[in-house]
């Protein structure tokens, strides 16, 4: 059989979100909830050598590019040491990361040696009080030189800033973060707010729509359309002026489910094959009896096969997935 993941509408999988732990060290509002959060115990997360069988396996099966994200990607010890694995793997040729940029600053190095070359980091305000308000943390100047320390380091080609736009918050936002992005020349993309936190509280009217944005920030900064890169989360736009690109990422009010090439494996080794998925693939249980890899082989290839048409945010009815973002992985 062919060494491609593909599923019933003839997507293929080749982008896979590693999420390498559930933990966090932020309490973002729109993800965690304030109280003591219940990690997963020790024994349920997959440990390094497990994790590079199962990548291994993926990449054998047409994975070729792979996004640590957690919960926060840094709050796992030793990632460095696991990222340095995953890039020796054949067939892997990208290796990026998706951080809230709290520890960046002190690891950015030994993740660039380590192979990681593209870093996300979010960012949803530039101003202490708001930050602090949204993350419930006062640590706006930490994730601050964590960009520039990965802006600065010669191995990173790009770092992104991902802001997740609340209405009623990222209005008044939005201006200060595009200045900020625009001055530092860092791509921002503003992310509607899906229906993935903790507490269960997600309301339509919580999303602030990309085309809200994009007429607020157009105003100051005038606009043009580029193509959206097929397979990308985001739609980018170009400032008139030269200022570089802005993007928004429209999970709510424009899915991008049609051409999805994503695939999840979560810190517990569950093999999610849509964010909103209502079932998860258990591949750490037969990993542990021992399976061989086509007989892992033979799960994954059902799992991506069944894979669903999208999310249904919109239907009446909807349901959020049981796991929150930061247990599933952004
Ligand atoms: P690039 O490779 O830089 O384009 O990164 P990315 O946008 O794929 O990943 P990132 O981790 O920066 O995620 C940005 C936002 O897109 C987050 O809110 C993700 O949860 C969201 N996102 C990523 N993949 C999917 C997906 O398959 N479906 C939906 N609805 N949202 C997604
Ligand atoms: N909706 C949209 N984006 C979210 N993120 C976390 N929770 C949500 C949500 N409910 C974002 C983070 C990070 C990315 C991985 O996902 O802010 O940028
Ligand atoms: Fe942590 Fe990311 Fe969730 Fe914020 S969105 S609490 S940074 S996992």
């Amino acid at each position: 059989t062919a060494p491609v993941l593909t599923d019933g509408y003839g997507r293929v999988a080749r982008d896979l979100r590693l999420s390498v732990t559930d933990v966090c060290n932020l309490r973002c509002r729109y993800c965690l909830p304030d109280e003591r959060v219940a990690w997963l115990p020790r024994d349920e997360r997959l440990d390094d050598d497990e994790t590079v069988r199962l990548v291994t396996l993926l990449a054998a099966l047409g994975v070729r590019t792979v996004r640590v994200t957690g919960g926060e990607p840094l709050a796992r010890p030793g990632l460095a040491r696991l990222v340095e694995r995953l890039a020796a793997i054949e067939g892997i040729d990208e290796l990026a990361l998706t951080t809230n940029g709290v520890l960046l600053a002190r690891h950015v190095a030994a993740l660039a040696d380590a192979g990681i070359s593209r870093i996300n980091v979010s960012l949803d305000s530039v101003d202490r009080e708001r930050f602090d308000a949204l993350t419930r943390r006062d640590l706006l100047p930490r994730v601050l030189e964590g960009i520039e320390a990965a802006r600065r380091h010669p191995g990173i080609r790009q770092v992104k800033l991902n802001a997740v736009a609340l209405r009623g918050v990222t209005e008044h936002e939005a201006l200060d973060l595009v200045a900020f992005a625009r001055a530092h020349d860092l791509q921002l993309r503003f992310i509607e707010v899906m229906p993935l936190d903790a507490a269960g509280n997600w309301k339509p009217t919580d999303v602030l729509t990309a085309e809200q944005l994009r007429a607020i920030i157009a105003r100051r900064w005038p606009l043009e359309p580029l193509e959206r890169e097929p397979s990308s989360t985001a739609r980018l736009l170009r400032f008139a002026d030269g200022g570089g690109e802005v993007g928004f990422i429209a999970s709510v009010s424009e899915p991008f489910c049609a051409d999805c090439d994503r695939l999840r494996l979560t810190a517990d080794g569950q093999l999610r094959t849509c964010l909103f998925a209502h079932g998860e693939t258990d591949l750490r249980g037969p990993l542990r009896a021992g399976a061989d890899d086509a007989a892992l082989a033979r799960v994954v290839r059902e799992a991506v096969a069944a894979k669903q048409w999208g999310h249904e945010i919109h239907r009446p009815g909807f349901r959020p997935p049981a796991r929150s973002m930061s247990a599933i992985g952004g």
